[in-house]
């Protein structure tokens, strides 16, 4: 039996955010159980608090800067998760490791998208252009992008949804990163449509 669930997202971003604005043009839309609750950035200048704002969801920046140390920012950011009523949470390009508190505290409620075809490229060290530049060193042939659950192992919970891409003769990291961006936003939205109809049973 499909069991159809309200998600109140917070979503984590540190750079473009292109990936959040995908899923904020899907809500109530696509997705009409699905709302984004509250934005979080590591970066200030993160475009993606902008994007937030514009859509009119409250925007945070939060860094290890402010605070002692990561337990008192975990503390914070649980505070901001529970008063903003988040019952999910997305990453759409965080490039700071998740605390255990928060991951524990919303255990198989976080997911992160990758740019490649998890497990392969994953893991220290792969993100951004490292990801599509070990891809053509390595002579592959096709790519994609891979939803995954987040747990304490860093990139290594349990995929969800990936969408597999040929690659094509010529192609450069630049171009690749561009059609995998692509294949990403759509994979992201996909992803939640799923899990909010039920269609996707989170553990
Ligand atoms: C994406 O490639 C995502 O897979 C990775 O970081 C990038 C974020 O892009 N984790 P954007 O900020 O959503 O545009």
């Amino acid at each position: 039996m499909k069991t159809e669930m309200e998600l109140r997202i917070g979503a984590f971003a540190s750079h473009g955010g292109s990936n959040l604005q995908a899923i904020l043009d899907a809500c109530g839309n696509r997705l009409p159980k699905v709302s984004v609750a509250l934005v979080i950035s590591n970066n200030s200048d993160s475009f993606a608090l902008e994007r937030a704002r514009k859509a009119g969801v409250p925007a945070f920046h939060v860094s290890l800067r402010q605070y002692q140390d990561q337990e008192q920012m975990d503390e914070a950011i649980l505070g901001l998760l529970q008063s903003h009523g988040v019952n999910f949470i997305t990453l759409c390009g965080y490039m700071k490791k998740m605390g255990n508190r928060i991951i524990d505290a919303y255990s198989g409620r976080i997911i992160n998208i990758h740019p490649a075809l998890l497990p392969a490229y994953g893991g220290k060290g792969m993100f951004g252009m490292h990801v599509h530049e070990a891809v053509l060193r390595a002579g592959e042939t096709r790519t994609g992008a891979t939803v995954h659950l987040v747990n304490r192992e860093y990139d290594q919970g349990p995929v969800l949804l990936q969408e597999v891409i040929r690659i094509r003769k010529g192609e450069t990291p630049e171009s690749l990163r561009d059609r995998v961006l692509q294949v990403e936003h759509r994979l992201y939205v996909k992803t939640l449509e799923k899990i909010s109809s039920g269609e996707i049973r989170l553990p």
